[in-house]
């Protein structure tokens, strides 16, 4: 099957070759179709885009259609989305990067996830009885709930560093839709008008209802004047606005009026961290993901290392077998992600040790082919430190070669339902990720350890991680979604699907997916797996459940470049997405 995907990569020194053409030198003038394929990506010859709001990925692609590169064309999405997708699209949250420098020929894992504010500590969310409300309002939806935003950092540190135009510039297309109006989408409007969340926050009432409460309407122009006023603070004073100046002041005094912990010094202090990619392999291709704090990647080329000592793709796509195989990986995985992950700035990560091939096999080794083995016998490795409804993915690629993939997020959708008064800008809940005691799963009935406790400066552990396939050093597919606990789960069988089953992107994303997460013990399935499979899973000894929070597991947002052509697809999992393809 694997034959199907075979990419011509033409081996090319990226120190000498010109960097213009790198991907453009390859191109076909020769679209190809294959007819056996059933979901068919969009394709463009000089660069692509996806993202979850089809304006903002048309503004994106025109962006590069005009020569900027996709650093420029990702830092101006990530803004625009704030605008477009509240629900996710932020300046009031944080996230992960990869992006992939051409003329460096080097990938850089840029992390500005939120910090925890300096007057945080462990039992802020408890009762004087020890407890905490899984729902409480005050560890949910509150100016409590949010930490230090890292967006507006992260972004304008990648054009500042890698782009080619300026942080005014990319930020111009987010302050017309601001300023201008969008016209209401249906999936806008849906968003909207479910949101109870929104309506208990005065500022936030104002911001996104009319001015008698009511919802608006698909097709009606919906203007938010105070975030064109922030973002423009942005462009005509730098980062800074926000972290240091007049945004920063909106900010703090809105949390002194709330109880919230933000100060002028937790904003000024904030800080994006470039890290190294965490690395792995799968049948002959390289992975990089994104390292701690967050899990995404790790656990992703962990879950792959298992993988490979199976041969799935005899068993079959889809089949019981594989399924099982598959589900008893993420077990030993998300197992190990309870125990060890955190902020690496503070505790010790075994990360090498968690993604080598020879503690794969050895967990390899206790997967029966017969039985599910229950999550209760199922305890994390011990390892030793080798060495020294709301998330948005997009992945966007140009001609060069540069690449952003961005997983940024609110936490929930809307976040913490805070509007700070004056700015337009939605504030994060994130603070959810931490782990409140290693007996009380996180937001998303993920178990986590003291390593991850909630401490001042201290950074959540994360599931979000783009992902960066290459071959022979040569990056040429990106994807990521969101999704909490299920991005893990989600991005690897992507990576499965295109590099085990030989699917295309699109047959890739749309297959139906399963995820475990060691606890609860429970193998959750998308529609679309034959009732025949699930009675032999069942069989196996799988407490199989379907995927009851409603929604489908993640909504992958994946381009790629592959015998001279670039391919884009948009998960259909989420409504509004779209890929676009340059010409
Ligand atoms: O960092 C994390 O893992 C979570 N805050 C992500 C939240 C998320 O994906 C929710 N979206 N569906």
């Amino acid at each position: 099957m694997l034959k199907k995907f075979t990419i011509l990569l033409v081996a090319i020194n990226f120190a000498t070759a010109p960097i213009t053409s790198l991907y453009a030198q390859e191109q076909s003038s020769e679209p190809i179709f294959e007819y056996s394929e059933i979901n068919h990506p969009v394709m463009g010859k000089k660069g692509m885009v996806a993202s979850h709001n089809a304006l903002s990925s048309e503004i994106t692609a025109e962006i590069l259609a005009k020569g900027g590169n996709a650093i420029d064309a990702g830092a101006a999405l990530g803004f625009a989305l704030a605008v477009t997708l509240p629900r996710a699209g932020n300046i009031g949250g944080g996230g992960f990067m990869l992006v992939h420098v051409a003329k460096l020929n080097k990938t850089i894992a840029v992390d500005f996830r939120e910090t925890a504010p300096a007057a945080a500590h462990q039992d802020m969310y408890f009762d004087e009885s020890g407890n905490v409300a899984p729902m409480d309002p005050s560890y949910r939806f509150s100016h409590k709930s949010s930490a230090v935003p890292g967006s507006v950092a992260g972004l304008a540190h990648i054009v500042e560093k890698y782009g080619t135009m300026t942080l005014a510039e990319v930020l111009e297309p987010a302050i017309r839709l601001a300023r201008d109006g969008i016209i209401v989408t249906y999936d806008l409007a849906a968003d909207l008008a479910r949101s109870e969340r929104l309506k208990n926050n005065p500022a936030s009432l104002k911001k996104f209802y009319k001015p008698d409460g009511s919802n608006y309407e698909v097709g009606e122009l919906f203007k938010q004047p105070d975030l064109a006023w922030t973002l423009q603070q942005i462009a005509d004073h730098g980062v800074d606005a926000f972290y240091k100046g007049s945004v920063a002041e909106k900010i703090v005094a809105d949390m002194e009026a709330h109880n919230g912990l933000i100060t002028m010094e937790d904003l000024a202090s904030y800080k994006v961290i470039e890290r190294e990619p965490v690395r792995g392999t799968f049948r002959g291709y390289d992975i990089a993901a994104i390292p701690a704090p967050s899990s995404g990647g790790t656990h992703v080329i962990e879950m792959l290392n298992i993988l490979e000592n199976f041969p799935l793709s005899e068993m079959g796509p889809g089949s019981a077998a594989a399924l099982h195989v598959t589900a008893e990986a993420m077990k030993l995985a998300y197992a190990d992600r309870s125990k060890y992950l955190g902020d690496p700035d503070f505790v010790e990560i075994p990360t090498d040790a968690l993604v080598s091939k020879d503690y794969a096999k050895s967990l390899a080794a206790k997967i029966s082919m017969d039985k599910a083995t229950p999550s209760e016998d199922i305890a994390p490795g011990n390892l030793a430190i080798y060495e020294s409804d709301e998330t948005t993915h997009y992945s966007v690629i140009d001609s060069e070669g540069n690449i952003v993939g961005n997983t940024y997020t609110l936490m929930f959708s809307f976040g913490s339902g805070v509007v700070i008064e004056g700015t337009g800008i939605l504030m994060n809940n994130n603070m959810g990720n931490f782990t409140l005691r290693p007996d009380i799963p996180d937001a998303f009935g993920l178990m986590g350890s003291e390593n991850n406790i909630i401490s001042p400066n201290r950074r959540p552990v994360s599931s979000m991680s783009p992902i960066i396939v290459s071959k022979d050093g040569k990056p040429f597919l990106v994807t990521g979604t969101p999704g909490g606990s299920k991005i893990i789960s989600a991005n690897m069988q992507m990576v499965l699907n295109v590099l085990e089953y030989g699917m295309n992107i699109g047959d890739a994303a749309v297959a139906p997916r399963i995820h475990h997460q060691w606890y609860p013990d429970e193998l959750l399935l998308e529609s679309g797996i034959s009732p025949d499979t699930i009675t032999l899973l069942r069989q196996k000894g799988h407490k199989i459940n379907f995927n009851k929070s409603s929604e489908a597991m993640g909504s992958l947002q994946t381009v790629m470049f592959k015998d001279g052509m670039f391919y884009g697809y948009s998960d259909p999992r989420r409504p509004g997405a779209k890929a676009v393809g340059v010409d």
